[in-house]
C-alpha cells in the first residue's frame, strides 16, 4: 500500500539521520538498507517518529510503499555504490519517478547519470547536503541541481528539511544536472581552507608561542563573538577545551597529525585547474594534508633539517594581527571559491546565482559564517570585477586587516613555521593588487625557446616575436 511521501536507501550515519529529519517534519518516508537487519533497528530504535517510518526490505517493497511519482533518495558512497543502486532500483519504477543523489557526488557523475537517466524517462537530482549528522537530523543547507520540475516535485520536503535563516530555508534548486553538486564540492574545497587556515593560527600560537590548547581555544572563543563568527572558529574553540579522558592531556595533543580526506577538495582543486582557475588557499589546503600524511618523512625531517636551519623566532606575532590575517584569508578563500563557481557558470551554462548560494550556506553548512550575509549583499550589489575582494565592503575590510595578514605571514616564514593557506591567500591578494605583474618575462621565455608569440602594450593582436635571434 502506496503510504510514504519520499524513500531513501542508505541507513549510514548521513541517511539514517537524514530519514528521521524527514519523519519529524511529517513526511512518511520509506527506508532501505542493503543490510536489511539495520532497517529494523532504526525504525525500533526512533522512538515515535517510528509512526513515519516504513520499512522496505527490497526496492519492490519501496516502490510499492511510496505515492507516485516517486522520489528516492540515494545515500551511499560516492562513485560505483552510487550507479549500483540505481541500476538495481530502476527496474522498480515508473517513467517520470525521481532519484536524488544526496551524496557528496563527483558533479562528472552526476551529469553523466541525469543525461543517462533523462534519455530513460526518468528524472535524477544531484543534491549536496552539508552539516554534517547534526545537520542532517536537524537541519542541513541543501544544494540542488537537476530539472526544475524535478525540484518542484520534491521542493516541499526538501525545504522543510532544511536549516533555516531568519525564517528563509537554506535549500534552493542552483541549476541543472550536475550544478548542486558541484556547488557542494566547491563548499567542501572552502571547508578545506578554512580549516587549515585555523590549523596555521593553531600552530602559530601553540609552536611559535608555546601557549596551551586550552588558552588558544579561549582565545579562538573570543574570537567567535568578533567579525570571525562561524562553526568552524566556534568548533575549534571547543575542539582545544577538550581532554582527553584516558590520559587527561588535551585532546589535540593525543590526535595523530596526519589528516584525512574523502576528495572533495581534491575534486575543487582538480576542477579548477580544469576551468583555468588556480583557487590558491584551496590548493594549499588539499596540499597540506597531504603533506600531513607523509608523518615518516616530516619526523626525519625534523632530525635532519631542522637542525641546520638558523630560523629565527622573530617578533612575537600578536593575537590581534592573527585574528585579522584569518579574516583577511578566509575573505581571499571565499573569494577564490565563489570566483571557480562562476567559471564553472559560465562553462556549463547553468546561471548559478551566487547571492543565493551564499545565502543557503548562513546556516546548516560546516562553512556558515557571518561573513556569508556580506558576501549575498556583495553579489547582490555593485561589484567590480566580478570578483569578492573588490567589493566595496570587502575592499574596505581587507584594507583594514592585509597588513596584518603580512606580519603574520612575514613573521611565520622567519620562524620557521608552515603557512602554506595564509600565504597563498596573501600571494594572491598581492597578485590582483597589481595591475602589471611579471607575466611579461614568462611570454618573453616562451617565445625565445617556442616561438610561442606574444602581445604588445602598444600594439593589437598578439603574434609579435622578440630579438632573440642573436
Ligand atoms: C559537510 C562536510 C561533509 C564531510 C566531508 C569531509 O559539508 O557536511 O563537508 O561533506 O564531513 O566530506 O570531507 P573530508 O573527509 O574530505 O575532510
Amino acid at each position: 500500500m502506496a503510504e510514504a511521501r519520499i524513500g531513501l536507501v542508505g541507513l549510514g550515519v548521513m541517511g539514517a539521520n537524514l530519514a528521521l529529519n524527514i519523519a519529524e517534519k511529517g513526511f512518511p518516508v520509506a527506508v532501505h538498507n542493503r543490510t536489511t537487519s539495520v532497517i529494523d533497528s532504526f525504525i525500533a530504535d526512533a522512538g515515535p517518529l517510528a509512526d513515519n517510518l516504513v520499512g522496505a526490505e527490497s526496492y519492490a517493497d519501496m516502490a510499492a510503499a511510496l505515492t507516485p511519482p516517486r522520489a528516492v533518495i540515494i545515500m551511499v558512497k560516492a562513485g560505483g555504490p552510487v550507479d549500483a543502486v540505481i541500476e538495481d532500483l530502476k527496474p522498480h519504477l515508473d517513467k517520470g519517478d525521481i532519484i536524488i543523489d544526496a551524496g557528496n557526488a563527483d558533479f562528472n557523475d552526476t551529469r553523466r547519470r541525469e543525461a543517462a537517466l533523462r534519455a530513460e524517462g526518468f528524472r535524477f537530482v544531484g543534491m549536496g547536503v552539508s552539516g554534517g549528522e547534526e545537520g542532517a537530523r536537524h537541519g542541513p543547507s541543501i544544494m540542488v541541481g537537476g530539472a526544475e520540475e524535478a525540484y518542484s516535485a520534491i521542493s516541499e520536503i526538501v525545504e522543510a528539511i532544511a536549516a533555516r535563516y531568519q525564517d528563509s530555508p537554506c535549500a534552493a534548486h542552483l541549476g541543472p544536472d550536475g550544478a548542486g553538486h558541484f556547488v557542494k564540492t566547491v563548499h567542501n574545497g572552502i571547508e578545506y581552507a578554512d580549516m587549515q587556515m585555523i590549523a596555521e593560527v593553531y600552530g602559530i600560537l601553540r609552536m611559535g608561542d608555546g601557549r596551551s590548547p586550552e588558552s588558544i581555544g579561549e582565545l579562538f572563543a573570543d574570537w567567535n563573538q568578533g567579525p570571525l563568527q562561524s562553526y568552524l572558529v566556534e568548533i575549534t574553540a571547543k575542539v582545544l577545551a577538550a581532554t582527553d579522558p584516558e590520559t587527561g592531556k588535551s585532546m589535540v595533543d593525543v590526535i595523530l597529525d596526519s589528516a584525512g580526506q574523502k576528495g572533495t577538495g581534491r575534486w575543487t582543486v582538480i576542477e579548477a585547474l580544469k576551468l583555468g582557475q588556480s583557487p590558491s588557499t584551496i590548493e594549499a589546503a588539499v596540499a597540506a594534508r597531504s603533506w600531513s600524511a607523509a608523518k615518516a618523512l616530516r619526523e626525519t625531517g625534523e632530525t635532519l633539517l631542522a637542525a641546520h636551519d638558523a630560523k629565527d623566532t622573530g617578533p612575537k606575532v600578536l593575537d590581534g594581527d592573527l585574528e585579522r590575517a584569518l579574516l583577511a584569508a578566509r575573505i581571499i578563500a571565499y573569494a577564490q571559491g565563489f570566483a571557480l563557481l562562476s567559471a564553472a557558470s559560465e562553462e556549463f551554462d547553468w546561471t548559478l546565482d551566487l547571492a543565493r548560494t551564499a545565502e543557503i550556506w548562513r546556516a546548516g553548512c560546516i562553512i556558515r559564517s557571518s561573513l556569508l550575509d556580506d558576501i549575498s549583499g556583495a553579489f547582490r550589489g555593485e561589484l567590480p570585477g566580478g570578483s569578492l575582494i573588490l567589493a566595496p565592503a570587502f575592499v574596505r575590510i581587507l584594507g583594514d586587516s592585509v597588513s596584518a595578514l603580512r606580519r603574520v605571514v612575514a613573521q611565520s616564514s622567519v620562524a620557521g613555521l608552515p603557512v602554506p593557506a595564509l600565504a597563498s591567500a596573501l600571494s594572491y591578494y598581492d597578485t590582483m593588487r597589481l595591475g602589471r605583474g611579471t607575466a611579461a618575462l614568462i611570454q618573453a621565455q616562451r617565445d625565445f625557446f617556442g616561438a610561442h608569440g606574444f602581445g604588445r602594450v602598444d600594439k593589437e593582436g598578439d603574434g609579435f616575436h622578440g630579438p632573440w635571434g642573436l
